[in-house]
């Protein structure tokens, strides 16, 4: 797979430099001296040039065909109210934005997230979630809204469970007309002989009282409060997909690269520039961060120091995907589990290694610190370093692959390597979208 895209680049370049793009001459007025060189000049060689317009612009946000209403307004109207709901949590002050902070980019600024009580992995960036096409460090989840059905259960997050939380959508008129003009009547939650107060499938411990509770309902009722609980899922889902960064001051310089505007060739120093060429040289970053969104959505060990040598990354993650019962290829998925079906059967095929994580996205990655799955890193200076030497690095699996390897940079080349990570920020999305919704009277009437 790797030596396929070294083909396509490698095509690319050579066709590049057949044609001989020119490049327009930027004008002397326009240059600002940033004391390390002139903004406005570019100091990319034609092959990184190339290699640049591949890397921008961030495509338009791929369909999520398990979820029909994955694009409704109405459905994220509903999904953003839940997101930011402390009700949803067992002592009512945890919602999805403790951990998931809209100002501290979607993060939470902490190495180990905590909820109810503290977990064993860091919050990820939320930043560009709907183009991935796994979920979670260990992608156990292959797709969003299933994703979001675990926090709420997950006694650490929001120590809740999914009868708690349809309970709590059935007491709330608003959320309830929101609900019912997308999907129809909720399942009679009034009833409590048949929807208990709490209750969720435990299979790990099947003496606890929320699986006690669950156990008690009969097969049928249980379907209709997975399958409401599901529709939640999927309007969360639709919330996320519109956490989307793509305007940044590396995207401005592609632009320009393209048009040939000074202007928009001056969004990146000549040292971000050239850390931009280390990413895709020297550092040989792009081996996994490749692609506009900075990842290539797959797995691999970085041999980053771990706290918990307990966590078994992806190796473990593929296990529960293909068990999950809320996976693609499940009841659940709207488009009769078609593409999750196919996804999965693509996936064992690769082998993977204990101690394997999902590859970040590096938009916005200046704004996101600590890094990695345990929060090891506090900056990305010390990110750097650590791909420099690789001195603090767990041993290479024997088995395992071999991309990872010390690439001395300079002084002058950490400077620059910052300096490309730091023109990947770009933050902005509407004002309101980083709140719960003022009202979803509109949501409902709207569809
Ligand atoms: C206690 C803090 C906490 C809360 C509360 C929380 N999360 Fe997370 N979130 C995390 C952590 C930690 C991870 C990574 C966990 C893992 O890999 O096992 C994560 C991962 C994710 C991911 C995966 C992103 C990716 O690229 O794979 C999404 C999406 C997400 N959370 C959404 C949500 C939603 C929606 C809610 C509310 C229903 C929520 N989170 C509540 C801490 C939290
Ligand atoms: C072998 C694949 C691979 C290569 C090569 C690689 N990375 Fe990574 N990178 C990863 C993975 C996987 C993680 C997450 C690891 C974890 O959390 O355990 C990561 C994490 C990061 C993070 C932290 C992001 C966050 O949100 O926590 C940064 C920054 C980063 N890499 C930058 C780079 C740079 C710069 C280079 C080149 C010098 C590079 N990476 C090379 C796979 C790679």
């Amino acid at each position: 797979m790797l030596s396929r895209r070294h083909g396509f680049r490698l095509a690319s370049v050579v066709l590049l430099a057949l044609c001989a793009l020119p490049v327009m001459p930027v004008s002397s007025e326009t240059l600002r001296g940033d004391g390390d060189g002139e903004a406005g000049q570019i100091v990319l060689s034609p092959e990184e040039r190339a290699l640049a317009l591949e890397y921008s612009p961030l495509p338009e946000l791929p369909s999520s065909p398990t979820n029909a209403v994955a694009d409704n307004a109405a459905a994220a109207r509903l999904g953003q109210a839940l997101f930011f709901d402390t009700r949803l949590s067992e002592p009512g002050t945890v919602s999805c934005a403790s951990c998931h902070v809209p100002e501290l980019s979607w993060s939470d600024g902490k190495s180990l997230a905590q909820g109810v009580s503290e977990t064993t992995r860091h919050a990820m960036t939320l930043w560009n979630v709907g183009y991935n096409r796994w979920f979670f460090w260990d992608g156990r989840k292959d797709s969003l809204w299933a994703q979001a059905l675990t926090p709420f259960e997950d006694p650490r997050e929001h120590g809740f469970s999914r009868l708690e939380v349809l309970h709590v959508l059935h007491g709330d008129p608003e959320l309830v007309s929101a609900y019912e003009s997308l999907f129809g009547p909720l399942p009679a939650l009034a009833d409590r002989s048949r929807f208990p107060a709490e209750g969720r499938p435990v299979p790990e411990e099947p003496g606890h009282r929320h699986a006690l509770a669950w156990d008690s309902m009969t097969a049928e009722d249980q379907q209709a409060a997975d399958a409401a609980y599901v529709n939640l899922g999927k309007c969360i889902e639709a919330f996320e997909r519109q956490i989307v960064s793509r305007h940044a001051p590396f995207d401005t310089f592609v632009e320009g690269l393209r048009s040939g505007d000074p202007e928009q060739l001056a969004a990146l120093s000549p040292s971000a520039q050239r850390g931009f060429g280390l990413f895709v040289g020297k550092g040989k970053c792009f081996l996994c961060h490749d692609g506009p969104n900075f990842t290539d959505r797959e797995f691999h060990s970085n041999r980053v120091p771990v706290t918990n040598l307990l966590d078994g990354g992806r190796a473990v993650g593929i296990q529960e995907l293909k068990t999950d019962p809320f996976n693609g290829a499940s009841v659940h998925a709207d488009d009769g589990g078609k593409v999750a079906r196919t996804k999965l059967s693509i996936a064992p095929k690769s082998l993977h290694y204990p101690g394997e994580f999902k590859t970040p996205t590096l938009r916005n990655v200046a704004a996101t610190a600590p890094y990695m799955h345990e929060g090891q890193m506090a900056t990305l200076e010390e990110v750097i370093a650590f791909y420099s030497t690789l001195e603090t690095a767990l041993p290479p699996d024997p088995t395992g692959e071999r991309f990872l390897q010390p690439r001395q940079f300079s002084e002058q080349e950490v400077a620059d390597l910052l300096a490309f990570l730091e023109s990947l920020t770009d933050e902005a999305l509407p004002p309101e979208l980083l709140q719960a919704p003022g009202s979803l009277g509109g949501a409902a009437s709207e569809r």
